[in-house]
């Protein structure tokens, strides 16, 4: 059974239709890239799948994990194993990380973690991502620098563990050694059972993770599925062919 499958899913914000027939299949096991020229609407999709109150689904379907997405309200989409990386992560003053970490923990496992467990598994992937420890103690976010937010955000998704984690430009901000740590970090994540959707302009991250589909996202419709291959093709070729194409999955 797949993870995620979205059907033709047409969605508006502020009156204007964003999302104009969206179809993606995710497996188990499968990491998936979109890619697409800016506005395009890859992070309207990555908040209509987490249900951003600013998006409204006008049309389509979504079934996670066996059941209809859409039906759900934002915590339970969390609960069931959903999680987003946002590009523009929020500032939260008066909350720790390490607070922030063990609290979401346990309202999506629905038990606490044991202490000295979590406090282990928190410290090797912090390791993993070259974090100081001592970012632990750190109000969430708050004045971090761009690419402290992003691994602080791939430190939630590794300590969460999702079914399916969604992850918006998180290669945003980064310099060279942060994009290899963080995605390293996110291939290591990568297990038969999960699965991860990479939003990106990005193909230097392709070095490091090695996802099953790419996908180009122009004007709010997938208009090419294909291999790592269709990613050199964007590099050499730029959106303009995509844009010209009304050409569906590679179909004529
Ligand atoms: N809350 C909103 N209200 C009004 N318009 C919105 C809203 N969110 C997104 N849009 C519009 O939808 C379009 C798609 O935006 P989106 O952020 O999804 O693009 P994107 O593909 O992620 O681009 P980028 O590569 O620049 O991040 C844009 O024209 C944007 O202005
Ligand atoms: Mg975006």
């Amino acid at each position: 059974m797949s993870i995620l499958k979205v059907n033709a899913l047409r969605s508006t914000a502020d009156g204007q239709e964003i999302l104009k027939g969206i179809d993606l299949e995710i497996n188990p096991g499968e990491i998936h890239v979109i890619m697409g020229p800016n506005g395009a609407g890859k992070s309207t999709l990555a908040n209509v799948l987490m249900g951003h109150p600013a998006h409204e689904v006008v049309s389509g379907e979504a079934i996670f994990g066996g059941k209809v997405l859409f039906d759900m309200k934002v915590d339970e989409r969390a609960k069931a194993g959903l999680f987003l990386s946002f590009q523009y992560p929020q500032e939260v003053p008066g909350v720790t990380v390490d607070n922030f970490l063990r609290t979401s923990k346990k309202e999506i496992s629905g038990i606490m973690p044991m202490l000295g467990a979590f406090k282990k598994d928190v410290k090797q992937h912090m390791e993993m991502l070259d974090m100081d420890q001592k970012y632990l103690e750190r109000y969430l976010n708050l004045g971090f620098s761009g690419g402290e937010k992003k691994k602080n955000e791939i430190l939630q998704m590794a300590v969460l563990s999702p079914k399916l984690a969604i992850l918006d430009e998180t290669d945003s901000g980064l310099d060279v050694d942060a994009i290899r740590v963080v995605y390293e970090t996110v291939q290591k994540l990568a297990t038969k059972d999960n699965a991860i959707l990479v939003i990106t302009h990005y193909n230097k991250i392709l070095n490091y993770i090695k996802p099953d589909f790419v996908h180009i996202l122009v004007d709010g419709k997938i208009v090419k599925s294909g291999d790592l291959s269709l990613a050199t093709e964007v590099e050499e070729k730029g959106y303009e062919a995509f844009k010209k194409s009304t050409d569906v999955n590679g179909a004529a």
